[in-house]
């Protein structure tokens, strides 16, 4: 199970005018934990103004960097957000969880694939890090990036990206897209249902793409899922992740208490729980110390297995039916229906 570890800063990089880059040099001893896979996330953890705050950042490097890096986007009345960029520098040490997510491009050097990718805002820093693993490992793949902003001055990654398509002019293809600038070299507008269009039909027609990567906001997401279905992409092609969701959740109607058995790192302990609060609020309640990042149902790091008893999820954008029907729950979004159960964060 992933663990935070000291890191300490080695740079801040101001990526735009609202967004800073944390590079962390990782000791030769935490190398291989700190191991991932392009798209996937870690959880940074801090104090500000006294309370402990946890936030997951994609890894916008690549795992071939000697380096690893996140890059935060300022958000208004955001805490860890502001925080990172206004407060954070070179030298300060950082709570780091070590690498964990299931949005992932897994490269396969052997292969020759074609990848489409839609990105907005800062859902570019997964996205990030799989085109230059793609570009660096896979040397016969081509990549389609589609990436929305408010303005080329707003756009992370924008020199760094300009400078890879001019070294992989026949591999890497980039389409901006503004939805506050007008300018020659890119779209004018939002991604939405005519930018897929436009894509898929039009402007990269010849290419046959394997999979396609979706980062952003909610509304992008599901607008470009559907528009990918409706031109027959299946859904198995399809991978996205979301970094927060407006979806409310929903309390459910069950009452009363419930004697929750937490495993985690092999200890079995017993909490009392509030049949109306989520297991996870719960168990951090006793102060047991179990993973989680976002609280809000989109990270995954509070999956955890119901072995005993009953609980249920008001709300699951994250797991497959499969993965409900084998018994994992989200612990952030999931309630106790028994009145007594037993959940396993060691075997999820
Ligand atoms: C798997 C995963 C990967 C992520 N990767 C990145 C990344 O690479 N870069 C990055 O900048 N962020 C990323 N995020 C989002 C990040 O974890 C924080 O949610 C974000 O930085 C805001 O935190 P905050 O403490 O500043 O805001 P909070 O204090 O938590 O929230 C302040 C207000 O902003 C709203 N809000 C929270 N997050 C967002 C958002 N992303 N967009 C719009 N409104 C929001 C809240 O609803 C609230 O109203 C990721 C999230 C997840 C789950
Ligand atoms: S903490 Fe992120 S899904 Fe539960």
């Amino acid at each position: 199970m992933p663990q935070f570890v000291s890191l300490t800063i080695k740079e801040v990089i101001q990526e735009t005018p609202s967004a800073v880059s944390l590079v962390f040099k990782i000791p030769d001893e935490l190398k291989s934990d700190f191991h991932f896979v392009p798209g996937q996330f870690i959880t940074l953890k801090a104090t500000i103004n006294g309370e402990d705050v946890r936030r997951a950042y994609s890894l916008s490097s690549s795992p071939y960097d000697n380096d690893i890096k996140v890059s935060v986007k300022k958000i208004a009345d955001g805490t860890f957000s502001i925080y990172a960029n206004e407060n954070l520098k070179t030298g300060d040490v950082l709570q780091v969880m070590m690498p964990e997510g299931k949005f992932k491009l897994n490269p396969q050097p052997a292969k020759n694939l074609n990848y489409m990718a839609f990105a907005a805002g800062s859902g570019i820093t997964p996205i990030m890090s799989m085109i230059k693993t793609v570009l660096n490992e896979e040397k016969d793949s081509k990549f389609v990036l589609i990436y929305g902003n408010k303005s080329s001055v707003e756009t992370m990654f924008f020199k760094e990206l300009l400078q890879l398509q001019s070294q992989y002019p026949n591999r890497l293809f980039l389409e901006f897209i503004y939805s506050r600038e007008n300018a020659e070299e890119a779209l004018f507008g939002r991604i939405d249902k005519s930018t897929v269009n436009f894509a898929l039909k039009n402007k990269f027609k010849d290419i046959s793409f394997n999979d396609f990567f979706l980062c952003g906001p909610e509304a992008m997401i599901n607008t470009v899922k559907e528009v990918l279905s409706e031109n027959e992409i299946p859904d198995e092609a399809i991978h996205f992740e979301l970094f927060t969701t407006s979806t409310d959740t929903e309390k459910p109607s069950n009452t009363g208490k419930a004697t929750i058995a937490v495993i985690v790192d092999d200890e079995e302990t017993t909490v009392e729980a509030d049949k109306s609060k989520t297991i996870l609020d719960s168990v951090l309640n006793a102060d047991l110390d179990v993973p989680y990042s976002c609280k809000g149902g989109v990270c995954c790091s509070c999956i955890c297995r119901v072995v005993e008893g009953d609980a249920n999820m008001p709300v699951n954008n994250l797991l497959t039916d499969d993965e409900v029907k084998e018994g994992l729950v989200l612990a952030c979004q999931a309630y106790a229906v028994s009145d007594s159960l037993k959940i396993d964060f060691d075997d999820a």
